[in-house]
């Protein structure tokens, strides 16, 4: 069977990396594998998969030269054919109060979490096929996180967007969000795991866990402006972590 291509951004390692795996070894998919710094461990990764059998392409882009998005798209579609699943991953994870809010930070946030989805949802959207978006939200959409202010507001945009193109895109684009609590703790910042975990199930989430849920989105057909959170119930009732320092 042919396979289906997938475009991940941020894919060179963790979620993304772990999503891309999954997708050409589990579900069948070609890998177009995008990055901006990771540069070696995209190499590596796509290496490990075209040994696996599976075709693998590398694309470098900074999402933050929005004008570039497009062309970004364009060449995946150009060098392995139209897209069927984009996986909107890529992410920072910026420390502010509202009284710390910087422009190039809030600019920053904007561009990576809900611009450059956007563009590449809409040029998912005129290769006149049908398609698939999953965009990477964070159970903060559904609080007010006093400790990330421009993540979690442009991380709330992507829900909107998500809700957005599900309605306009349809019936031949799906759209739908994934919505972790805490899954794995953020690179740039170091965490102690408490004993109590402020969650109603007390407990910490998988990847492995996360990519059942991707899945989930993915193979059923009526799914779509849907927002499926991975987060032991933290949006209802719970407060994220936050950074020891
Ligand atoms: N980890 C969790 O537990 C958790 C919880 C809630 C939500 N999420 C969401 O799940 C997704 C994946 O999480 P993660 O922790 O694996 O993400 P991450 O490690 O913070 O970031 C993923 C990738 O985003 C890319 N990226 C950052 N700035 C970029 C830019 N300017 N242009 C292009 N790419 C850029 C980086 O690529 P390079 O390394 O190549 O530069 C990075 O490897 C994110 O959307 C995140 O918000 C994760």
């Amino acid at each position: 069977m042919k396979r289906k291509t997938v475009l991940i951004t941020g894919a060179a390692r963790r979620l993304g990396a772990a999503f891309a795996r999954h997708l050409a070894l589990r579900k069948n998919y070609q890998i177009a594998l995008h990055y901006n710094h990771s540069e070696q461990l995209a190499t590596e990764l796509q290496l490990e998969l075209i040994e696996a059998g599976v075709p693998c392409e590398v694309f470098r882009a900074d999402l933050q030269q929005i004008d570039t998005v497009p062309a970004l798209f364009e060449n995946v579609r150009r060098q392995m054919g139209s897209v069927d699943l984009l996986i909107n991953n890529a992410s920072i994870f910026t420390n502010d109060s509202i009284g710390a809010i910087e422009c190039p930070k809030l600019l920053s946030n904007f561009q990576i979490h809900a611009f450059a989805p956007l563009l590449l949802s809409q040029a998912l959207f005129q290769q006149q096929s049908d398609g698939l978006i999953i965009n990477m939200l964070d159970a903060r959409v559904r609080q007010n996180d006093p400790a990330y202010a421009t993540y979690s507001l442009s991380k709330k945009t992507l829900l909107n967007i998500t809700e957005y193109c599900a309605v306009v895109m349809a019936p031949g684009v799906r759209v739908n969000a994934l919505a972790p609590g805490w899954v794995l703790p953020a690179a740039n910042e170091e965490y102690e795991i408490p004993s109590k975990f402020p969650n109603l199930l007390n407990q910490m989430g998988t990847v492995q866990g996360l990519v059942h849920c991707l899945d989930t989105l993915i193979d059923n057909p009526f799914l779509t402006g849907q927002v499926l959170y991975y987060d032991g119930g933290e949006h209802l009732a719970g407060s994220p972590y936050l950074p020891t320092r």
